[in-house]
C-alpha cells in the first residue's frame, strides 16, 4: 500500500489533476465512488499567493474529499513555498508540484515541464516547498523534454533527497505534448532509481491497461486523466478490479441521471450558474456520449440557457434513454 508521509492510501489508483475538470465538484463525485487521493487543478503559485478568487476556488477543501493534494505551479523557489503554506493553512492535505505541464503559456514562465531542463532550479524548488510545509510534498513529471533528454530518473533521484514522497511519470516528453503513446517501460527507469512510491501515468483507459501499466513500469500504482471523462465511477471500478475484488458494475442510465443531475447542481453551487453551465457542458457532452441521439442532445444543452433549463433537457433525454 502507497504511503505519502503518514498519510496511507486505500488503493493504488488515483485520479489525475486535470484543469478545468478535476474541480470540487467533480473531486467530490469521483470520491463518492472511491478514490484515495483527489489533487486539484493546477494553480499557478503567484494567483496562489495573491489569493485570487480563481486560485482560491481551486483550492477549495471539503472534508469529506481526503486527502486533498494541491497542485502547484511556478518557478520562484520563494513563491511556491508561499503558495504552499497559504494552503496547508487553508487545509490542504498534501502539496504537488507539476514539472509536467506542456502547455505554452506554463513552459514559457518557465513552470510546469519546462523546470525538467533546469534540474538544479527544479531541485531548489522542491527543497524550498517541503521545508515551508509539514504535510508531504509530492511531484509530477514527464519522461523527460524530449527523448534525447530522460532525465526523470534523475530529477526523481534530486526530489528524493530533498524529501519529496511520491512520484508521478506521465510516460511521454515534454516535446510529444499528448502526441504518441505513453511508453509505460520508460517509467521503470524512475522507479529503479528511488525507493519512493512511484505512480505511472497516460493513456490508462481501463483495468487492462492499468495491469500492463504496473507491469512495464514496476510502478506502485496507477494514474488515471482522460479516460475518467464522463465516467466518475472509472477510478473505483479499476481499483476493484486490480485488487481481485467483486466488479463495480456501470451505474445504469437512471443511475447514471441521478449522477448527473446532482454533479450539475453541484457546479452551480460551486461557481453560480454563469459561469457553470458553459463549464457543465462539456461533461454532459462526455457523459452521453455513445447514448443514442446524443449528438443531437449535446447541440440542443450548448444552446440551452438557464439551470432550470438545462436539467429539463437531461431529465428529457435521460428519461427518454431508459425507455430504449
Ligand atoms: C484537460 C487536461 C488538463 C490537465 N491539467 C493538468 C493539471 O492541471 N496538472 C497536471 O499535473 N496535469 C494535467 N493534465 C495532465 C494529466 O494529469 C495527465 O498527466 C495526462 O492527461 C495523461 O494521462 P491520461 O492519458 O490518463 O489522460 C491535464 C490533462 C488534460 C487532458
Amino acid at each position: 500500500m502507497i504511503k505519502i508521509g503518514n498519510i496511507q492510501l486505500q488503493d493504488n489508483v488515483l485520479l489525475a489533476p486535470m484543469s478545468g475538470v478535476t474541480d470540487l465538484p467533480f473531486r467530490r463525485l469521483v470520491k463518492s465512488f472511491g478514490a484515495p487521493l483527489l489533487i486539484s487543478e493546477m494553480i499557478a503559485s503567484r494567483a496562489m499567493i495573491l489569493q485570487t478568487r480563481e486560485s482560491l476556488k481551486k483550492c477549495q477543501k471539503d472534508p469529506n474529499v481526503y486527502p486533498l493534494s494541491v497542485q502547484l505551479a511556478g518557478c520562484e523557489p520563494a513563491v511556491m513555498a508561499e503558495a504552499a503554506r497559504l494552503n496547508e493553512d487553508l487545509g490542504a492535505d498534501v502539496i504537488d508540484i507539476n514539472f509536467g505541464c506542456p502547455v505554452k503559456k506554463v513552459v514559457n514562465g518557465f513552470a510546469g515541464s519546462a523546470l525538467m531542463k533546469d534540474e538544479d532550479l527544479a531541485t531548489r524548488i522542491m527543497e524550498a516547498v517541503v521545508k515551508a510545509v509539514k504535510i508531504p510534498v509530492t511531484m509530477k513529471m514527464r519522461l523527460g523534454w524530449n527523448y534525447e533528454n530522460l532525465n526523470a530518473p534523475s530529477l526523481a533521484k534530486k526530489a528524493e533527497n530533498v524529501g519529496i514522497q511520491m512520484l508521478t511519470v506521465h510516460g511521454r516528453t515534454r516535446c510529444q505534448m499528448y502526441n504518441g503513446n505513453a511508453n509505460w517501460e520508460l517509467i521503470s527507469r524512475t522507479k529503479e532509481a528511488v525507493k519512493i512510491p512511484i505512480i505511472a501515468n497516460g493513456d490508462i483507459k481501463n483495468s487492462q491497461d492499468a495491469k500492463s501499466a504496473l507491469e512495464l513500469s514496476k510502478a506502485d500504482g496507477v494514474m488515471i486523466g482522460r479516460a475518467v471523462y464522463g465516467k466518475p465511477w472509472l477510478i473505483a471500478q479499476v481499483a476493484a478490479e486490480l485488487k481481485g475484488e467483486q466488479p463495480i458494475a456501470t451505474p445504469s442510465i437512471a443511475e447514471q441521471k441521478k449522477i448527473i443531475l446532482n454533479h450539475f447542481n453541484e457546479m452551480i453551487d460551486h461557481y453560480g450558474e454563469q459561469t457553470a453551465i458553459p463549464l457543465a457542458r462539456k461533461h454532459i457532452g462526455w457523459y452521453s456520449a455513445g447514448i443514442k441521439s446524443s449528438s443531437e442532445f449535446r447541440a440542443k444543452i450548448n444552446t440551452t440557457q438557464g439551470a432550470d433549463n438545462v436539467r429539463a433537457e437531461i431529465e428529457r433525454f435521460y428519461d427518454n434513454a431508459c425507455q430504449n
